[in-house]
């Protein structure tokens, strides 16, 4: 219940644009794999890692990801209402050749972008309970990517 507030006070920390944090994520996540860049197919119009963060279809992706974290914080109660949704986005970053292994390196990128804007308020405790969010939602995918 403890991990619920947790998760729920620093989400609504953020603020209610959640794109700016997504895209730092994002960065944390090239920097962490920089082939990762090229499966987005759009980023062959993209001279340097920067054109790319800023490119609309990238936004576009990242805007994805946030409102599915979004959906996640919101449903931690009921999260395998989401189970569905979950394995078919699985499926999907498993037809666009994104690697299981992959999930976990955008993790330490969630992590890595809480502890920036968080500052303080980045504990471990907090740190857990967003793993073990993350954890569910990445199983999930994983299984629907493994069918
Ligand atoms: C779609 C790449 C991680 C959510 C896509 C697409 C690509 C992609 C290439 C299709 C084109 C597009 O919509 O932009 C990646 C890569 C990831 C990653 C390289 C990191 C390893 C994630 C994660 C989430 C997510 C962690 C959510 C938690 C979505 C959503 C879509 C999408 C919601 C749209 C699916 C649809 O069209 O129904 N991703 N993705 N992605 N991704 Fe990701």
């Amino acid at each position: 219940v403890k991990d619920k507030e947790l998760i729920r006070g620093s989400w609504e920390s953020l603020g209610k644009n959640k794109v700016p944090h997504g895209v730092i994520m994002f960065s944390r996540l090239f920097e962490l794999d920089p082939a990762l860049l090229s499966l987005f197919h759009y980023s062959t119009n993209c001279d340097s890692k920067q054109d790319c963060l800023s490119s609309p279809e990238f936004l576009d992706h990242v805007t994805k990801v946030m409102l599915v974290l979004d959906a996640a914080v919101n449903h931690l109660d009921d999260l395998h209402s989401l189970e569905d949704f979950l394995l078919n986005l699985g499926r999907k970053h498993q037809a666009v050749g994104v690697s299981t292994q992959s999930f976990t390196v955008v993790g330490e990128s969630l992590l890595y972008m809480l502890q920036c804007s968080l500052g303080q308020a980045y504990t471990a405790p907090l740190r857990q309970a967003w793993l073990n969010m993350y954890s569910i939602v990445v199983g999930v995918m994983s299984r629907g990517w493994a069918k």
